[in-house]
């Protein structure tokens, strides 16, 4: 659904160059659950916003639901993202004066969707993330996570195919963080919303179907390892589970 074929993404910002991205070839089927980890500045956002055809890839080629980005017009492009895509970020964006339903709402009257079928929308989503009943609420009188969820709820209510969420639980606390979690494997699994997320942190990593670990611009662990190959070394530190201490002996089951 989502294929990345060499893409390079180079800032330039006056005499310095920083090549964010290095070739790097992706392919995210329909349905699936991504998540994109690794050190910070390693690109993840870059890859996020490239793929999203929010960033414009310096070379190589995005092609989304079988059509370039870069081919697109600007017009169409941003049309495109408006009714197939959604995101969601690690800060919620939300607008202070306006409730959770007119939040959720907003995006579709500004492409011009009937006000009526954006408030239905707006409310079933709410439905959905479990906040109907806060849905008069501004933004400042709901916690961070329910912020959040009504983000999610604004990312989904005009049924988008693919809903990218850059660290989408960065400003949340644990309980917070594993409640929107919940909600995007539920997403993904009921409503079959294909998800990429960008996250740091590995217990929200492995509740995708995938992942994809990055460093300094490239993808460093394919996805299809095989199971007998060593990984990288680089990899370590995201794929390894944590070791037990050494020299202690795996206490057997049987008790006494
Ligand atoms: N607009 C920009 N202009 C110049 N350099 C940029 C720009 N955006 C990102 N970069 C650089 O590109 C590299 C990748 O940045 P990116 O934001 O994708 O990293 P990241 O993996 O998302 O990091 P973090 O985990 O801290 O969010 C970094 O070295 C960053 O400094
Ligand atoms: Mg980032």
């Amino acid at each position: 659904m989502i294929e990345s074929r060499g893409v390079t993404r180079v800032y330039t910002s006056g005499p310095v160059e920083v090549a964010a991205l290095k070739d790097i070839d992706l392919f995210i089927s329909s349905g699936e659950m991504v998540a994109i980890m690794g050190p910070s500045g390693c690109g993840k956002t870059t890859l996020l916003n490239c793929l999203s055809g929010l960033d414009e890839v310096t070379s190589g080629e995005v092609v989304v639901e079988g059509t370039s980005l870069a081919k697109m017009s600007d017009a169409d492009r941003t049309r495109y993202r408006a009714r197939r895509m959604g995101f969601i970020f690690q800060a919620f964006n939300l607008l202070p004066v306006f409730s959770a339903v007119e939040n959720a709402e907003l995006p579709m009257l500004l492409v011009g969707e009937r006000a009526k079928e954006a408030r239905r929308r707006s409310m079933q989503a709410l439905e959905i993330v479990g906040l109907s009943p806060r849905a008069a609420h501004r933004p400042a009188e709901l916690s961070g996570g329910e912020q959040q969820r009504v983000a999610i709820a604004r990312a989904i209510a005009h049924g988008p195919a693919v809903l990218w969420a850059d660290e989408p639980t960065g400003n949340l606390d644990t309980e917070n963080a594993s409640m929107i979690i919940d909600l995007l494997v539920r997403l993904n699994r009921e409503t079959g919303l294909t998800v990429v997320m960008v996250t740091h942190d590995p217990v929200i990593g492995s509740r995708a179907n995938r992942v994809i670990t990055m460093k300094d611009g490239r993808i460093v662990v394919p996805d299809d390892l095989p199971e007998d190959e060593p990984a990288e070394e680089e990899s370590a530190e995201v794929a390894k589970p944590k070791s037990k201490p050494k020299g202690k002996k795996v206490s057997s089951r049987k008790r006494s």
